[in-house]
């Protein structure tokens, strides 16, 4: 990126480790109604692919390699990638913030040149930008996780005083904002024009109502507990759209239970979506197009088999061991209950490839070390 303000070299700083202690840190000061959503955002915009992408010599050669389809892009959705995010509702109060908070950062550091200190943020609160100071007996990865997640947190929490929001509800999003800076670039971030992308109706809903919703299951009727009776499940796919809903049959996969919807002309809204709202392809845990998050109810599926959890690992969309996770192939995942998921705009295969880029990464950084010339070791990193 050229021209970059210093809030966003001190965000590119940040890197997957960086972030993922980041979160951690905020986990526990996230409202129960994003927390699920916030972690499922960021396993939907991964930075280290992004990175690839940007340090490609031949982008588009790169994305056909690791087969990505659809909308990978966050510059192209600033506004709208975080709209299955409770905290969405207030996206135009934080944008707003957040650029302001990039302003004033600007300007600390232009007439200060490094040292932080006071300065006046978001209307009548106090935002106080503050730069990284290293502490020798920290990893540079834990000072830059603190500090970047009490910024997170001094944005949401001058947002929540001013517009009287539960600081809580608006953790989630400002870290989802921070992310989008860095990754879309300041300049974009404030072109998009700020809007919500949910009707009045959703938007009013509480998130305790949502919390409820996603809880709720099915009825089986009076003979449900009978083994004989063919159970149903709802399985929510937009929780901002009525009529995004489909049954599944026990036994059924998520994916399964989705072809049976022909409610829209689903290749019309997205050409990957070739029968039913879930993008599928191979129905077999090879492609990896049927990814979804579990927004609710992730209880309620069937522990990841050996396969789903070998694959997904190699498309790259999480590496974990749990056998309830918040992102799965929807083509292996079946329930025993109805459950509320949400649909990435694209999809692809890009963990062996990362990986390598990974290893070959510590290789020379370990190299360098060897050297003895530490401070080339640092720049590499
Ligand atoms: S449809 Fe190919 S992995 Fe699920």
């Amino acid at each position: 990126m050229n021209n970059e303000t210093s809030f966003e070299i001190f965000l590119n700083r940040h890197d997957e480790e960086a972030w993922s202690a980041t979160l951690a840190t905020l986990q526990r000061s996230i409202h129960e109604v994003d927390r699920n959503a916030t972690q499922i955002w960021f396993a939907f915009y991964p930075l280290p692919l992004f990175r690839a992408l940007e340090e490609a010599e031949d982008r588009e050669k790169l994305a056909q390699q690791l087969l990505l389809l659809g909308d990978y892009e966050l510059k192209n959705q600033i506004d709208t990638s975080h709209r299955f995010l409770y905290g969405h509702r207030f996206w135009p109060q934080v944008k707003k913030a957040v650029e302001q908070y990039a302003d004033e950062w600007h300007r600390v550091q232009s007439a200060e040149a490094g040292v932080g200190c006071r300065v006046s943020g978001v209307g009548t609160s106090t935002l106080h930008p503050t730069p990284n100071t290293l502490h020798p007996m920290s990893s540079q990865t834990e000072v830059y996780a603190t500090s970047l997640a009490d910024q997170i947190l001094e944005v949401a929490h001058a947002v929540g005083e001013q517009s009287k929001i539960d600081q809580a509800l608006l953790v989630g999003i400002t870290a989802v904002a921070f992310m989008t800076v860095q990754q879309a670039g300041l300049a974009a971030f404030k072109r998009a024009p700020g809007a919500i992308a949910i009707d009045r109706k959703h938007a009013k809903k509480s998130p305790e109502q949502i919390l409820r919703e996603r809880a709720k299951d099915d009825s089986q009727g009076f003979f449900g507990f009978l083994k004989t009776v063919d159970k149903q499940w709802t399985v929510t796919w937009d929780e901002n759209d009525d009529g995004a809903r489909y049954k599944l049959r026990e036994a059924q996969d998520l994916a399964w239970g989705a072809a049976s919807d022909q409610s829209r002309d689903w290749k019309a809204i997205d050409p990957r979506r070739v029968e039913g709202p879930i993008p599928v392809e191979c129905r077999s845990a090879s492609c990896g197009t049927c990814w979804v998050g579990v927004l609710g109810g992730a209880e309620k599926l069937a522990d990841v088999g050996a396969r789903e959890g070998k694959k997904i690992k190699e498309f790259g969309y999480i590496d974990t061991a749990e056998p309830k996770p918040l992102i799965r192939l929807a083509c292996q995942a079946q329930s025993e209950g109805a459950v509320s998921i949400v649909i990435p705009p694209w999809n692809g295969q890009f963990g062996k490839y990362l990986r390598t880029l990974k290893e070959q990464n510590d290789t020379s950084i370990k190299i360098t070390v060897k050297s003895g010339d530490v401070a080339k070791a640092e720049l590499v990193q």
